[in-house]
């Protein structure tokens, strides 16, 4: 078991299969990522020894991120030798949805159980301006479609961005009203990379959670196992609004999530001051040393990220480390 000094166990491998990406999401990679970065990406062996190395010491979630994971062609692979690993219960995909029809029946016969899909807004013309990719028709027809596929969960991940989607909020909610999925809005992080657009986009999501309390949502209790978001329903809607507000106080008390990068860095936080690579270990069948590794990592995890020091750590942009 992997548990670090402040009592936490981290249980949640969140996995990040290639920093490359075929959208420009404006709050994230602006400039693109796709040259050459993804030759060196983890190869299906490495990842089968890495995935087994965290099972072995407790982990039973793995999320598969990026960058885009579905620009690996071997996603298939990836998600089944997961969900075959001893100890898994559980693997989840965040994803842009941009080949989302043709994709789902693969991974779900792959053994994919959960899915996140960015949508950071519901209005076409506002989509492309924030992701660079007129998609938004095909990805909405997508979840439409994983929708009727017994997911175990399906939740919609849009960014809060002040001069973009600060008003999406009515819109939304007639989307999810007889649609049973999660809707989380996420408060911009300030990374290395988007210090500018940080602040003049940033939005906190207490505007969001005073409306959704004046208009009868109701804040749902949580689990040891749920994510960052808070999570609110209403009787009279299928679906349920989430908030993920990383900047606000105790955000960090219930993490129970490391992640990985597409190189095999450890990090510790999404804003880790620093990663540790372990690549190295990958190379041989004997997870001992891997465990080893881990379980000496853990003790230096911090309580807590440095985002209200004016910090970004090491992190220039979240596909780096998928989120
Ligand atoms: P699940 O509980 O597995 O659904 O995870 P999730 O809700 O974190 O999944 P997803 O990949 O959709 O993440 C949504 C976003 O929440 C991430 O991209 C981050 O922006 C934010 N987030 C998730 N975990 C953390 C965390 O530990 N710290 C911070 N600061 N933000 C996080
Ligand atoms: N702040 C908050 N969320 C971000 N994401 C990417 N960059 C940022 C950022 N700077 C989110 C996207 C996507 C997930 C993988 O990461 O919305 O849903
Ligand atoms: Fe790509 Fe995701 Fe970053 Fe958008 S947020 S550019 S979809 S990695």
């Amino acid at each position: 078991m992997l548990t670090d000094r402040f009592a936490r166990h981290f249980t949640y491998l969140r996995l990040s299969l290639t920093e490359r990406c075929n959208f420009r999401c404006n709050y994230c990679l602006p400039d693109g990522n796709d040259c050459d970065l993804g030759a060196d990406d983890l190869t299906l062996g490495e990842i089968r020894r890495l995935v087994t190395a965290f099972a072995r010491q407790g982990t039973r979630k793995v999320r598969l991120t990026g960058g885009e994971p579905a620009l690996r062609r071997d996603l298939c692979d990836i998600i089944a030798l997961c969900k075959t690993t001893p100890g898994i219960e559980q693997v989840a995909l965040t994803s842009n949805g941009y080949n989302l029809k043709k994709s789902l029946s693969g991974w779900q016969q792959a053994g994919l159980d959960a899915l996140n899909i960015s949508v950071d807004s519901l209005d076409p013309a506002i989509f492309s301006r924030i992701t660079g990719a007129d998609r938004l028709h095909d990805i909405l027809s997508g979840i439409d479609q994983a929708l009727t596929m017994n997911f175990h969960k399906i939740k919609l991940n849009s960014v809060l961005l002040r001069q973009h989607n600060g008003q999406s909020l009515p819109a939304f909610l007639r989307f999810i009203r007889d649609r049973p999925l999660s809707l989380r809005f996420i408060e911009l992080m300030r990374t290395n990379d988007n210090t500018r657009f940080y602040q003049q986009q940033h939005l906190s999501g207490d505007s969001i959670r005073q409306q959704l309390l004046a208009d009868g949502w109701q804040l749902q209790p949580r689990s040891d196992t749920d994510g960052p978001a808070l999570e609110y329903a209403h009787p009279d809607y299928a679906g349920r609004i989430g908030l993920i507000m990383p900047y606000s106080k105790d955000f960090c008390s219930s993490c129970n999530r490391l992640r990985v990068s597409s190189q095999a860095e450890l990090f510790l936080c999404l804003f880790a001051e620093q990663h540790q690579s372990f690549r190295h270990l990958l190379q041989s069948d004997d997870s001992r040393a891997v465990e080893d590794f881990l379980q000496q990592a853990i003790v230096g995890k911090k309580e807590s990220h440095f985002l209200h020091q004016q910090n970004s750590g090491q992190t220039r942009h979240l596909a780096m480390i998928g989120g």
